[in-house]
């Protein structure tokens, strides 16, 4: 198959021109990607047009399909795709902007996710990027005595914690019998597959810190959320229509972007794919 890759920063992300995913990929292919995956963290391939069943065969390539936590946003018709739509209300009425606020998806679980593949197909007309750091490098640039303060830290996630800025739409009854309580994941954590170091933290489900007084433990969220979000970090993907994109959520943070026309329909498929027990 005959396909060019490109870089997108100096440190994150590549695009992708010339693979279509709605068709089987030969096994030198499937390998070049995946690797480069793991090197660049944000893989963008522009131009699928991909049914949702399409999708699902898309994503086999890079690995096993997560059960998502909230079944809320399945699509009917292919239940292991969800979607992310602007045009949702909490129960109270206001909008629901999903993914506002840096996180990695569905770190409450003990095994979370180590990849999200959004599939772009109604975006607004600007803005509504997808905003990332990269907290490898993050880890990489933190002071030598940061580091030795928070080799053995462990963080306690759990489905919202009383912390979180972001308020997440409740989970069904039947979700939350399969969410665990709580779970611990160290501070620092290990790639499982390049071996690189990040910082592994979520603003959104971080509860505690082991063995930290509640004040000791945000201080120092906040000021390793403070330094891994600097610009230097961040790639920032700006959407093209058809652009299928999968992010690393072991070595990254992401968040949404609310900052456009909302009666204009941003509409993606999402789904993500197992990870380890971070280390
Ligand atoms: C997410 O957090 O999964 C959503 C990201 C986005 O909609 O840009």
């Amino acid at each position: 198959m005959a396909y060019d890759i490109s870089p997108l920063s100096d440190h994150t992300g590549v695009e992708v021109h010339g693979v279509d995913l709605s068709k089987p990929l030969d096994n030198e292919t499937r390998t070049r990607l995946n690797q480069v995956f793991v090197d660049a963290s944000v893989l963008v391939i522009r131009d699928q047009k991909l049914t949702a069943d399409q999708l699902l065969a898309g994503v086999r390539n890079f690995g096993e399909v997560f059960p998502q936590h909230n079944t809320k946003f399945a699509l009917p018709e292919c239940p292991q795709i969800h979607y992310l739509s602007n045009q949702d209300r909490y129960p109270d009425g206001t909008r629901y902007i999903p993914g506002a606020g840096y996180h990695t998806d569905h770190s409450n679980a003990a095994e979370p996710p180590k990849a999200t593949v959004l599939l772009a197909i109604e975006l607004p007309d600007s803005g509504g990027d997808t905003q990332y750091v990269n907290m490898q490098r993050a880890y990489e640039k933190l002071p030598a005595a940061t580091k030795q303060r928070i080799a053995k830290l462990m963080g306690t996630h759990v489905y919202q914690s009383k912390h979180s800025a972001r308020k997440l739409m409740g989970l069904t009854d039947e979700a939350k019998k399969k969410v665990p309580d709580a779970v611990q994941h160290p501070l620092v954590r290990t790639h499982p597959e390049s071996g690189r170091k990040s910082i592994y933290l979520n603003p959104i489900r971080i509860e505690e810190i082991e063995g930290l007084e509640e004040a000791g433990a945000l201080d120092l969220l906040n000021e390793l959320l403070q330094h891994a979000t600097q610009e230097k970090f961040q790639y920032r993907h700006s959407w093209q229509p058809g652009d299928f994109v999968m992010w690393d959520n072991r070595c990254l943070l992401h968040k949404a972007n609310g900052d456009y026309d909302h009666a204009q329909m941003r509409y993606l498929y999402r789904v993500m794919l197992k990870g380890d027990r971070p280390v």
